[in-house]
C-alpha cells in the first residue's frame, strides 16, 4: 500500500491535526489517556478538571509542545465556571472543534436508603455537567461552522447497575442527552455520539480490583477475559471526533470486550463441559 502524507505521522489519518479539543474529567484516568491520545495525533487540547493538583500533574506528563494543551480548572456543574473555560478556550485558540465530555462521579448506594442531595448532586455531573459543557462548547462549534461531541457514558445506561444510586439514571440519560444533540445540532454541522465503556481499572474503580478474587471474576466473565484500559476507550473516542466517522451520529459504541453479549453463556446447561464458561456460573 502506498502511503500518503497524512498517515506519516502518528493519528495523521484520523484527521485531528490542529483541532481544538476540550475534553473534562481530564485529571482522571481515562480522561488523562484521551486527552495523551489527541495530543499524539497532532490535536490542542484543553483539560478540565475540577481538582486542579491531578490536572497539573497530567499536563505536565502530557509533554505536549507549546500551545498545544492547557489546563482550565473547572466544575461542570457550573455554568459560570464552563463558560469561564469555554471563554479561556476561544480567547487562545479561537473556538472548539471537538468536546469529550467524561467528568463523571459515583457513589455507592441502594436507592431505598439514598438521599436527595446526593442523587441530585450526582445527576448534577454526570448528566447536567454534560448538558452545560454541551451548551458552551456546542455555540462555539455552531459559530466556527461544525465540531464534533463524544459523551462517556457505560453500559450501565442500558443495563442496570444496582445499589450505584444515580449512576445507571445519569448513563442512560446521557444517551438520550446525546440523541438529542445530534438531532438537534446536525443542520450545525455537529455530531454527538456516545462511548460506553464496561470495566476499566481506574482510580473510579480501583477499590473494586483491590480483591484479587473479584478482579479474576470479572476477568472470567468476558469475553476478551481481560479488564479494558484507558486506552480500549479512548481509542474508540478518537474514532468518533475524528473525520473518519464523519457521517456517523445520534450512535453508541460499546467498549465492553463483548461483555453484554456474554448473558446467554452464563446459563447453566446439561452436560456442558468448557471450563471457562462453566467458571463463570460458578
Ligand atoms: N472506571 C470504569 O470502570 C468506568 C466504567 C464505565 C464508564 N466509566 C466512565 O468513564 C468516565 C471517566 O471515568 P474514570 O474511571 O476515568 O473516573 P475518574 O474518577 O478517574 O475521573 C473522573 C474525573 O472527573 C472529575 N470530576 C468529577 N466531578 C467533577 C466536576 N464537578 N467538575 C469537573 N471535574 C469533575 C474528577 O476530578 C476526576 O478527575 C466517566 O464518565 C465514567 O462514568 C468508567
Amino acid at each position: 500500500m502506498t502511503s500518503s502524507a497524512p498517515e506519516q505521522s502518528p493519528g495523521g489519518w484520523l484527521g485531528l491535526k490542529g483541532r481544538t479539543c476540550v475534553v473534562t474529567g481530564a485529571a482522571g484516568d481515562i480522561g488523562a489517556e484521551i486527552a495523551r491520545q489527541l495530543v499524539e495525533a497532532g490535536a490542542r487540547v484543553a483539560l478540565l478538571d475540577r481538582d486542579e493538583q491531578r490536572l497539573a500533574k497530567v499536563l505536565a506528563d502530557l509533554q505536549a509542545g507549546a500551545g498545544q494543551a492547557m489546563a482550565l480548572a473547572c466544575d461542570v456543574t457550573s455554568t459560570a465556571s464552563v463558560q469561564a473555560a469555554a471563554d479561556k478556550v476561544q480567547a487562545a485558540w479561537g473556538g472548539t472543534a471537538l468536546l469529550v465530555n467524561n467528568a463523571a462521579a459515583l457513589y455507592a448506594d441502594a436507592l431505598m436508603d439514598i438521599a436527595l442531595d446526593k442523587w441530585n448532586q450526582l445527576l448534577a455531573v454526570n448528566l447536567s455537567g454534560y448538558l452545560l459543557c454541551a451548551q458552551a462548547f456546542g455555540r462555539q462549534m455552531i459559530a466556527g461552522g461544525g465540531g464534533a461531541m463524544v459523551h462517556i457514558a457505560s453500559i450501565s445506561g442500558s443495563i442496570p447497575q444496582p445499589y450505584s444510586g444515580a449512576y445507571s439514571v445519569s448513563k442512560a440519560g446521557v444517551k438520550m442527552l446525546s440523541q438529542l444533540l445530534s438531532v438537534e445540532l446536525g443542520e450545525h454541522g455537529v455530531r454527538s455520539n456516545v462511548v460506553s465503556p464496561a470495566m476499566i481499572r481506574t482510580q473510579m474503580s480501583e477499590q473494586i480490583y483491590q480483591d484479587p478474587a473479584v478482579r479474576e471474576r470479572r476477568e472470567q466473565i468476558v469475553p476478551a477475559r481481560r479488564i479494558s484500559t484507558p486506552a480500549d476507550i479512548a481509542g474508540a473516542v478518537l474514532f468518533l471526533a475524528s473525520e473518519r466517522a464523519s457521517y456517523i451520529s445520534g450512535q453508541e459504541i460499546l467498549v465492553d470486550g463483548g461483555l453484554t453479549q456474554a448473558w446467554l453463556s452464563l446459563i447453566p446447561r446439561p452436560g456442558f463441559q468448557k471450563e471457562d464458561a462453566a467458571g463463570a456460573v460458578a
